[in-house]
């Protein structure tokens, strides 16, 4: 990173949208609790707009916005509308104890999206802009205007719209790749015209969001940014619709690292991405691809022979940034079934950590048990294990007991005691594998529709005593969530991905998306 004095011209205001477009994509749903932390941190982290939720999609999207904005400290917190009046008017109702708020309202402007999906003439979108702009601004004089599917829109088209959004009011225009269609190049050229053609474009400040459909999603916005672009879009860990969104520690680390070819600057503590990717990770159930650049856990690593040597001798013929930049912490402190509440403690902080006081004992306890059974603790075994403390705190079904016998004479049988709500239930099931006996026994336990998608097994750390996380997907009524368990028995490790998974339907469920259906479970609820 270079040192060349800020000015406020290279500044680039990020605007994240982890809690609504990376939020809205199949499988990463956050409980309320969640997304308070997830924003409490953006907030810590410098980051400038949160897009905190689309109030009028539900009860609960609306109460997450009017919390997260209650709480706010230095950032601008903002909701999605459509162009209806009472989207938009229920937006400014979510945002309103915010100290600094926006309004985020969109519309698609490209042929396709009219014809079909809105079913509109193109003189009918643009008197829409007007509208919903207006609207927007007797709420707030933060209004951010969007063309969906701007990559997609007819350049004339485009740029009267964009004209009339900023005439109406709108102080950020944001120019779409929706569909993750474009790339770097044309990307470039689009804002660039538009800046050019648009008379009053230097009334607004233009914004980039992209989708990841090609794999360029953050190339596509630092070109935007390029041609004078001042605001990008983008999630932790890149989640999002389909492919994602831009990821957030990769455009920051891209204009940090290469400052003398991007000289743009942010105000993100970069040190604590790492914290934040850990954070999102663990509340939606996404794990983070091992190779993803800045936060996968391979970032930093160096396996082969030529490279450890290169790195001993210096650190840059191999890396581009150290570790700390972006809070990794490189610790001596060794974990094992000697270390006490104390070093726990410490250890949890340097991870990033701060659990209630509960919740820490519960961790406590399961990470002196975990010391029993596994010769060495790795920060990534303490990292599964509070994870799972984290995102099954609040469940309503929980693991009790379970054994399995498997082996080559079968039938494999599983015997599994649970704890729901309170009560104790116990269930005995055959099935074709412990795998699947298991899952017997949890959907004769609580009966349900939703249907496996994925189970997949990983192992968190080396060795046959290695942990094993298992990530399970269920979908029920076009909708899906995903799990994680961890233990160093994959067939423990898989029961609690199932029932995580089942919870997080179940609070789904109860937020009006359901998925769970009738049974015992249903009944208790009632009762
Ligand atoms: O991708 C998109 O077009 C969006 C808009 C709502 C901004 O997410
Ligand atoms: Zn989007």
């Amino acid at each position: 990173m270079t040192t060349q004095a800020k000015s406020d011209k290279d500044r680039v205001v990020i605007f994240d949208t982890t809690l609504r477009d990376g939020e809205q994509c199949p499988g990463a749903t956050m409980t309320h609790d969640e997304k308070l932390e997830v924003a409490e941190l953006l907030d810590d982290m410098g980051v400038d707009i949160i897009e905190a939720g689309f109030p009028i999609a539900s009860e609960g999207d609306f109460a997450a916005v009017h919390e997260i904005a209650t709480r706010s400290k230095n950032a601008v917190i903002c909701g999605l509308s459509r162009a209806a009046f009472k989207d938009i008017d229920r937006c400014a109702e979510a945002i309103k104890p915010a100290k600094r708020k926006r309004i985020h309202t969109f519309l698609s402007t490209s042929p396709v999206h009219m014809k079909y999906k809105l079913q509109k003439e193109p003189h009918e979108v643009f008197e829409m802009v007007i509208s919903q702009v207006t609207r927007a601004r007797s709420h707030t004089d933060d209004v951010e205007w969007s063309a969906e599917d701007a990559t997609r829109t007819e350049h004339d088209f485009l740029c009267r719209c964009v004209e009339a959004a900023i005439k109406a009011g709108a102080t950020t225009i944001n120019i779409p790749d929706t569909v993750g269609y474009t790339v770097p190049e044309e990307y470039f050229k689009l804002i660039a015209m538009l800046r050019e053609r648009v008379p009053n474009s230097d009334q607004a400040r233009f914004s980039v969001h992209c989708h990841n459909d090609l794999g360029m999603a953050v190339a596509n916005s630092l070109a935007g940014v390029n041609a004078g672009a001042r605001q990008i879009e983008c999630t932790v860990n890149g989640i999002g619709e389909r492919a994602g969104n831009a990821a957030l520690e990769e455009v920051v680390m891209a204009m940090n690292v290469r400052n003398d070819v991007l000289p743009y600057w942010t105000g993100i503590d970069a040190t604590m991405l790492t914290r934040a990717s850990k954070l999102v990770s663990a509340a939606t159930s996404f794990p983070v691809q091992f190779n993803k650049a800045i936060v996968g856990r391979n970032a930093f690593a160096h396996e082969s022979g030529i490279h450890q040597d290169g790195m001993l001798k210096h650190t840059q013929t191999y890396e581009i940034m150290t570790p700390e930049t972006v809070g990794v912490k490189q610790t001596s402190l060794v974990m094992g079934k000697h270390s006490g509440r104390h070093a726990f403690v410490h250890k949890l902080e340097e991870l990033g950590y701060k659990l209630a006081a509960n919740q820490l004992e519960d961790a406590f306890v399961r990470f002196k048990a975990l010391a029993d059974r596994k010769k060495q603790i790795y920060d990534e075994d303490i990292e599964a294990l509070v994870d799972e403390e984290i995102a099954h705190a609040q469940d309503r079904v929980k693991l009790v007991s379970l054994s399995v016998i498997a082996g080559t004479r079968g039938p494999q049988r599983a015997t599994m005691k649970l704890d729901i709500e309170g009560r104790s239930a116990i269930e005995e099931c055959d099935g074709n594998g412990p795998v699947d006996a298991i899952f017997n026994c949890i959907k004769a336990l609580v009966p349900h529709e939703a249907k496996l998608e994925l189970y997949q097994v990983h192992a968190v750390t080396e060795g046959t005593d290695a942990q094993a996380e298992v990530s399970v997907r269920l979908a029920g009524e076009g909708r899906s969530v995903t799990a994680r368990g961890a233990d160093p028995d994959t067939l423990v490790a898989s029961a609690k991905a199932y029932l995580g998974a089942l919870n997080k339907l179940m609070v789904r469920r109860q937020r009006g998306g359901v998925a769970v259906s009738e049974g015992r479970l249903h009944s208790t609820e009632v009762g």
